[in-house]
């Protein structure tokens, strides 16, 4: 091999490389992610038929629910232009999971300050948990566009302190 074409092979080579690892680094850090943190896109959790909303479990009776110490269930049905319901009251520390859904069209639960961040979609039930460490008021919003008054689509998480 001439001295051009070694230069020519390495500079191929600088290039293949990086485009060969990225994608498999990319894999390795999407399989540990998945299956050794256990982190997952919240998903469909189950279905259910959105016209008999107020007949299904759980969202026959939307609210807060002790499942646990320290561990809640909100369940929550979004529809134009609101939350049902709109406040929900968890002492400092408590861990929740929301489970939501939509009774009319697409609205998103937004929560940005719990790490919150899902569609609510008719016939389907969105669950998701998350903690609140620490006291204060936490406002949730609609964050996909539902219509005339989507921007005012809120509710907020009241986190009280421990005595
Ligand atoms: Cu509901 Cu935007």
């Amino acid at each position: 091999m001439a001295k051009n074409d070694t230069t020519l092979y390495l500079y191929e080579l600088a290039w293949i490389l990086p485009s060969v690892a990225l994608p498999v680094g990319m894999l390795a850090a999407l399989l540990v992610t998945a299956f050794g943190a256990h982190i997952h896109l919240p998903g469909q959790a189950a279905t259910l038929d959105p016209a008999h909303i107020d007949t299904t479990s759980p969202f026959d009776q939307p609210g807060l629910v002790e499942v646990g110490v320290g561990r809640y269930e909100a369940r929550i049905i979004a529809g134009i232009w609101f939350f049902n319901p709109p406040e929900i009251r968890v002492p400092e520390g408590s861990e929740v999971t929301f489970v939501g859904t939509s009774r009319d069209v697409i609205h998103g639960l937004f929560l940005p300050d719990a790490d919150v961040n899902v569609m609510l979609i008719p016939g389907q039930v969105t669950r998701i948990t998350t903690r609140f460490p620490k006291a204060g008021e936490y406002t949730f919003i609609c964050h996909e566009y539902c219509g005339l008054a989507h921007h005012t689509m809120a509710g907020k998480v009241i986190v009280e302190p421990l005595e």
